[in-house]
């Protein structure tokens, strides 16, 4: 993708997006996720940029990039510290292939043993600011951040906007909970409706959009390019679909358990594929269940998360 795709791509707004989620968005979920609920964009998960290895970014996370295939852009998420890491490790990407980059200023839990990461980067933003100049520079391709409000104040943001638009950031995603806050309390999208009026760059509003009727009611504020969908889309992948159509009704408890049988099922045979093995497997399809809420399945959920085998796996999830 090059930056006139994503440039297109807003222009012609509401753009759903999946979110980056460490540990979950591997590729063979944001593969299920294209070919059934079709977002306009998917992340990788974080790639950690190495700061004590010349390599700055790991085999494996280059080869992620480089698989991509299809359509669906993919936007590469980059965490780390240090003008010299991450110019690097974005030169490295962009000549695996990555078409879009991003950098990570929102994770609670980024701190690398060498230092400062994701939200703590909020902390320093004259240093910040040196940075992402420095990134911008470097980076021939799209170039968008996905930040927190603030560190602590969730009115940082008011601060930060004329020095992402200074370094040249094309498009921002924001998360309307403070670092500090890490997921308490409730994303404030009135914060996302203050800087959607202001923002200098197309804004993407992301934090508990977990229903139709919040995700409309986001897109109705003028200035707002797209969604961006969590633990939401995990929850109920369908809630793509239904945002596209408008259509706020739920499924029937048949359609749910067919939909969820689909959903976890037809990872079985690519988690085999990509993950080291049945345990390795397992334990990752088991991740993704502590997403699904449904009260009405907890016995049944909290019966896959203890099967040891993915037969039995695969068995119990008939009776979803
Ligand atoms: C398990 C988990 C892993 C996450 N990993 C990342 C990540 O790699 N990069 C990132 O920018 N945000 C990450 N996030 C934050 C989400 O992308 C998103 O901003 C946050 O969950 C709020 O959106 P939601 O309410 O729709 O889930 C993660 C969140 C969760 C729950």
């Amino acid at each position: 993708m090059n930056r006139n795709v994503t440039k297109s791509l807003l222009d012609t707004p509401p753009l759903l997006m999946l979110a980056p989620m460490q540990g979950l968005t591997n590729r063979v979920l944001r593969q299920w996720f294209i070919e059934h609920v079709a977002p306009d964009m998917v992340f990788t998960e974080f790639i950690r940029v190495q700061t004590r290895s010349r390599k700055r970014v790991t085999r494996s996370d280059l080869a992620e990039v480089n698989s991509h295939k299809g359509e669906t852009p993919l936007v590469v998420q980059m965490i780390g510290h240090g003008e010299e890491p991450l110019c690097e490790a974005a030169e490295g990407l962009q000549l695996a292939g990555a078409g879009h980059l991003n950098l990570n200023l929102g994770c609670p839990y980024g701190r690398m043993q060498t230092g400062a990461t994701g939200g703590e980067l909020l902390r320093e933003p004259l240093k910040l600011a040196a940075l992402l100049r420095k990134l911008r520079a470097q980076i021939k391709v799209d170039f968008s951040i996905k930040c927190r409000a603030g560190y602590a104040d969730p009115r940082q943001i008011f601060e930060l906007l004329p020095i992402f638009a200074d370094a040249g950031v094309d498009w921002l995603i924001l998360h309307p909970r403070t670092v500090v806050q890490r997921y308490a309390g409730e994303a404030d999208h009135q914060l996302t409706a203050e800087v959607a009026a202001i923002c200098p760059m197309p804004l993407i509003a992301n934090g508990d959009i977990n229903d139709v009727a919040t995700g409309l009611k986001l897109l109705q504020i003028p200035g707002i390019s797209g969604l961006m969908l969590g633990r939401g889309a995990l929850a109920d992948p369908f809630l793509f679909r239904r945002l596209r159509e408008g259509n706020s009704e739920l499924p029937s408890e048949a359609e749910r358990s067919a939909q969820l049988r689909g959903y976890i099922g037809d990872l079985l045979p690519g988690y085999l594929e990509q993950f080291c093995g049945e345990r390795q497997s397992l334990m990752k399809l088991k991740d993704l269940l502590n997403f699904i809420p449904d009260l009405s399945r907890q016995r049944l959920l909290g019966k896959l998360k203890r099967a040891q085998s993915l037969e039995k796996f695969g068995r119990l999830l008939q009776e979803i």
